[in-house]
């Protein structure tokens, strides 16, 4: 780190994660010398809150960053993840691309910060529905272990894009005005005042989509245990931000509901919110614009003497996305893992 602090790149500067991540590094007061915004070739140019001019990226534009954070699409990802990280940053990347390669550490704040010592330059941010699954499911693991998950998703739009959002809104509204609605295009299926049992996309052959294979597969490598089995089934429902889960865990140990409520109560980035009588449980719209995971209706699983029910929810753009990544760049500056030099070095 130079004297003031380091350069940061945000790719992705002027979508949805990526305006979070600009906003939270400021509000989180990230040593930052310099932040500069990159987006597609469209938004060169542009003028962001608080005065940022948009980059584009070029093999000049990206020399020199200490740390850059990534939410632009696997495809950006895969092509300028190993650029910026060859050429000094350490890469912190929100999509899918780098998740499941093996010397690519998959991160959590919370659940797994020790897997960042073995990074290699690139860092990947988990699945937003994983990644709220697994800071409520760590502290439960860590005391009983884990059989098997059985997780129903009720994701939200904002997950897919901010061009699903507009489609959900002008849905509603058509419908509510009694106006044909537009041929949908986010989804398969008209979105709003319904339930499509088809959150993210279904490979040729492939009977579940590629959203509940991440689930499936990332949990098992942030809680390092291939071992777990995972059941999930992701649904995509007409809320605008807010993925809220109904999860079934199996432990391998014997775990009451209160002690898994104490656990949860002491447990890092969780709040408990469960007071069934008082209609109190989290709730999507409650959990927008925070950064915590929420759990409720803990209760025991009547069909499983070892199983336990839990709701989660969380901002999936907030800790689902961006509080991570910025979360992850802090963790990398208190552990001495920045080598600001080099990257200054190297330019
Ligand atoms: N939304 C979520 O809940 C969530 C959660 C976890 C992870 N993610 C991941 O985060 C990423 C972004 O999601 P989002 O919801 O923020 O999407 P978004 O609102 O559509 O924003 C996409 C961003 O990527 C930029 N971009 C697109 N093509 C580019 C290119 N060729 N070169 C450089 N920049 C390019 C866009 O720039 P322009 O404005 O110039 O087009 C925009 O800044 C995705 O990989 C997504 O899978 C999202």
């Amino acid at each position: 780190m130079s004297r003031d602090g380091y350069r940061v790149a945000v790719v992705g500067a002027t979508g949805q994660v990526g305006t979070l991540m600009l906003e939270l590094l400021r509000e989180r007061r990230f040593p930052a010398a310099e932040i500069v915004p990159f987006a597609s070739q469209r938004s060169v140019g542009r003028e962001l809150d608080g005065g940022l001019i948009v980059r584009g990226l070029s093999e000049e534009s990206i020399r020199g960053f200490d740390i850059a954070l990534f939410s632009a699409g696997g495809s950006t990802s895969a092509e300028w993840a190993p650029r910026f990280a060859d050429a000094g940053a350490i890469v912190i990347d929100n999509s899918s691309h780098w998740r499941m390669q093996d010397d690519v550490p998959l991160v959590v704040s919370e659940v797994n910060p020790d897997a960042l010592d073995a990074h290699r330059g690139i860092i990947a941010n988990p699945n937003c529905s994983t990644m709220q699954m697994v800071v409520a499911l760590k502290p439960l693991y860590d005391e009983a272990g884990i059989e098997r998950l059985v997780v129903s998703t009720y994701q939200a739009v904002s997950g897919t894009s901010r061009r699903a959002v507009e489609e959900l809104l002008g849905q509603a509204h058509a419908v509510l005005h009694e106006r044909d609605i537009e041929r949908p295009d986010a989804y398969a299926h008209q979105i709003a005042f319904n339930a499509l049992p088809h959150a993210g996309s279904f490979a040729p052959g492939e009977d579940h989509t590629d959203e509940e294979r991440k689930l499936i597969n990332e949990t098992r490598k942030i809680l390092a245990d291939p071992a777990i089995a995972v059941s999930a089934t992701c649904v995509r429902v007409p809320v605008v931000t807010g993925h809220s889960e109904a999860v079934n865990v199996q432990t391998r140990r014997e775990l009451s509901p209160e002690r898994a409520r104490e656990l949860l109560e002491a447990a890092p980035g969780v709040t408990v919110l469960d007071d069934p009588d008082a209609a109190l449980y989290p709730l999507a719209i409650d959990a927008t614009g925070k950064d915590d995971v929420f759990v409720g209706r803990i209760r025991r699983d009547p069909g499983h003497e070892r199983a336990l029910d839990l709701w989660i929810v969380a901002d999936n753009l907030r800790k689902g996305a961006a509080t991570n990544a910025v979360q992850i760049a802090e963790l990398l500056h208190e552990r001495g893992l920045v080598h600001a030099g080099d990257a200054a070095a190297r330019v």
